[in-house]
């Protein structure tokens, strides 16, 4: 899987991009005036690689100034709005019946929601009219490759390719990103990890102007230590994952729950769990390097697990291992 993986990246230029990302901090990281926030260059990365792959056309966040492009504006908005949306669907349904000009003076948050629809209903219609050629200019098979034509399945509505569209770049771009942020503050801020981090690079990758692989950079301790530490921190989604009751679910914590019912936990629960995670919340990649990791390892699941876990947990873990390994070995 992680040289499939490496490959997909390299056609879709994740070297290229971050580079540029490198570049932008080189010319931007010394002055006030002009910094930018890491939190929004990363998702600004992270944006143009799942666009990449889901529309076989990066949206080229990297290349605008400040990254104030209206897909990232966009995305940042509707994030802020999921806790209604999860817990007041309802206002969803309500606001979606109403006409644009109304829902905007009415509703002005969800102006980012509205303007991230009408891009994706244009890209998608354009992708469907131009469909095969469309695609053929890349030498990469994209998301949309397989929905807007999928084999031995009907043609799905226009509404759900818009729907997916909206999962696709949010679940893949803000959670990646908030990874990378949250790690790149805690190696920042204790020397000792950043120390130990470097190190390492340095030592397997002599000649940082040649890129290194994802199966080599997955290979190193040190740096996977610190990716699975940023994960059990980061906990990409906070809210509770909703499951159901099936006939046939044992009993949680004790308790046995009549079929049908409602269950959800947040994984926030198990990676802070101090019964197996000591001093849960200090930021400690050595506990990875213990020599006994199964009952942590199993306790990780900052991707959930089940059928319904992240798809994107692959492509997540490969995007980590290249973004934390340029990062560190180009800011020593
Ligand atoms: C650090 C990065 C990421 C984290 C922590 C994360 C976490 C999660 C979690 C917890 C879920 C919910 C699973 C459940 O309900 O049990 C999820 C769903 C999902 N994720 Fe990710 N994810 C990440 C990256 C990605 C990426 C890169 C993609 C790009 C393809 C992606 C696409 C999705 C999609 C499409 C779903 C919905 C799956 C479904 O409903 O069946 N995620 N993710």
């Amino acid at each position: 899987m992680a040289p499939a993986l490496n490959e997909g990246l390299a056609k879709r230029g994740f070297n290229t991009k971050v580079d540029k990302l490198l570049h932008i901090l080189e010319e931007r990281h010394n002055s006030p005036s002009t910094s930018i926030p890491m939190s929004v260059s990363y998702h600004s990365l992270t944006t143009d690689l799942i666009t990449s792959y889901c529309f076989a056309e990066s949206t080229n966040t990297l290349d605008i100034p400040n990254f104030s492009h209206p897909l990232l504006e966009g995305v940042q908005e509707v994030v802020k709005g999921l806790w209604v949306q999860r817990y007041f669907p309802f206002i969803n349904r309500l606001a979606m019946g109403l006409p644009k000009s109304m829902l905007l003076r009415l509703l002005p948050e969800f102006k980012g929601f509205v303007e991230m629809q009408e891009g994706f209903s244009t890209k998608i219609t354009e992708l469907r009219k131009e469909f095969p050629e469309g695609f053929n200019k890349v030498d990469h098979e994209t998301v949309y490759h397989h929905l807007i034509e999928p084999k031995n399945q009907a043609r799905p509505t226009m509404k759900s390719l818009v729907s997916e569209a909206f999962t696709l770049v949010i679940a893949g771009s803000d959670t990646v990103a908030h990874a990378c942020t949250l790690g790149t503050f805690y190696v920042l801020k204790e020397a000792h990890i950043r120390r130990k981090l470097t190190e390492e690079l340095e030592e397997a990758w002599p000649d940082k102007g040649t890129p290194m692989s994802y199966a080599k950079l997955e290979k190193l301790p040190y740096l996977s230590a610190v990716i699975k530490e940023t994960l059990r921190f980061s906990i990409g989604v906070v809210h509770p994952l909703p499951r159901i009751i099936g006939n046939e679910t044992p009993a949680i914590a004790g308790l046995k729950l009549p079929p049908g019912t409602i269950v959800g936990m947040s994984a926030l629960f198990l990676h802070m769990n101090p019964d197996v995670f000591e001093d849960p919340f200090t930021f400690n990649p050595d506990r990875w390097l213990a020599e006994d990791t199964a009952e942590m390892i199993h306790d990780l699941a900052p991707f959930s697990k089940g059928p319904r876990m992240c798809i994107g947990f692959g492509l997540a873990w490969c995007e980590l291992y290249l973004i934390f390994a340029n990062i560190f070995r180009n800011w020593t």
